[in-house]
């Protein structure tokens, strides 16, 4: 923390109330996964899925979010730790608001996905961590971008999957394999998964 002579000021609507606004609770459905893994297409495939049943959710997208709030960072191990780090935050101040959170990046490394888990923890927020657990050679067969392909012969460095460690999660909320099931499949089993664990109030 660098900045000093700062108060934190209490908000005078609470959380519950804009949860009854909005007839829902907010939480942070994190996705986790190598690159073409399917994380981007689950996630807005479920965004809509949640949308379609009247619950509102956002998408926070790796690419696109590189594009603006992150766009200052690259992908050596201290900026992708940034890039978490800020959507950690980014992704409680949604889920505050009342909002189903859904973000969608590689998060390669465990630790700065646990330390997005303790700081939703701090704010009684729940936190849903879903492995896209999706074989490399299933990610590279797809490769819609053509990363892989550089990335094996040595034209792009530091790609995760190859030359980046991908650090998948111990004890994950919940694991989805993209190559056997439908995003809208994937989507109905998260929705699923959400409402037998009381996060979709009726
Ligand atoms: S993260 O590692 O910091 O979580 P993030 O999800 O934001 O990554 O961005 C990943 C996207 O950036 C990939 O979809 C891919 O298109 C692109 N990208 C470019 N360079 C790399 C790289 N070296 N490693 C991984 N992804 C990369």
């Amino acid at each position: 923390m660098k900045a000093t002579n700062i108060t934190w000021h209490m908000n005078h609507v609470k959380r519950d109330e804009r949860e009854k606004l909005l007839n829902q609770n907010g939480f942070t459905i994190w996705l986790t996964g190598l690159p073409s893994s399917g994380k981007s297409t689950t996630a807005f495939t479920l965004e809509h899925a949640l949308i379609q049943r009247g619950r509102l959710a956002y998408v926070l997208d790796g690419d696109n979010i590189r594009h603006g709030l992150n766009k200052n960072l690259g992908f050596f191990a201290n900026d992708r730790e940034e890039n978490i780090r800020r959507i950690g935050e980014v992704s409680i101040l949604f889920a505050d608001a009342g909002i189903i959170t859904i973000t969608s990046f590689i998060s390669p490394y465990r630790q700065d996905r646990d330390l997005a888990r303790k700081g939703h923890a701090e704010k009684n927020l729940p936190f849903i961590e879903i492995f896209v657990d999706t074989p490399i050679e299933i990610c590279e067969e797809r490769d819609p971008k053509g990363l892989y392909k550089k990335a094996r012969t040595g034209e792009l460095k530091g790609f995760t999957g190859v030359d980046d460690p991908y650090e998948p999660p111990v004890n994950p909320d919940f694991v989805i394999r993209t190559e056997k099931k439908s995003p809208e499949i994937l989507s109905l089993e998260i929705i699923d998964y959400l409402s037998s664990n009381n996060l979709l109030k009726v």
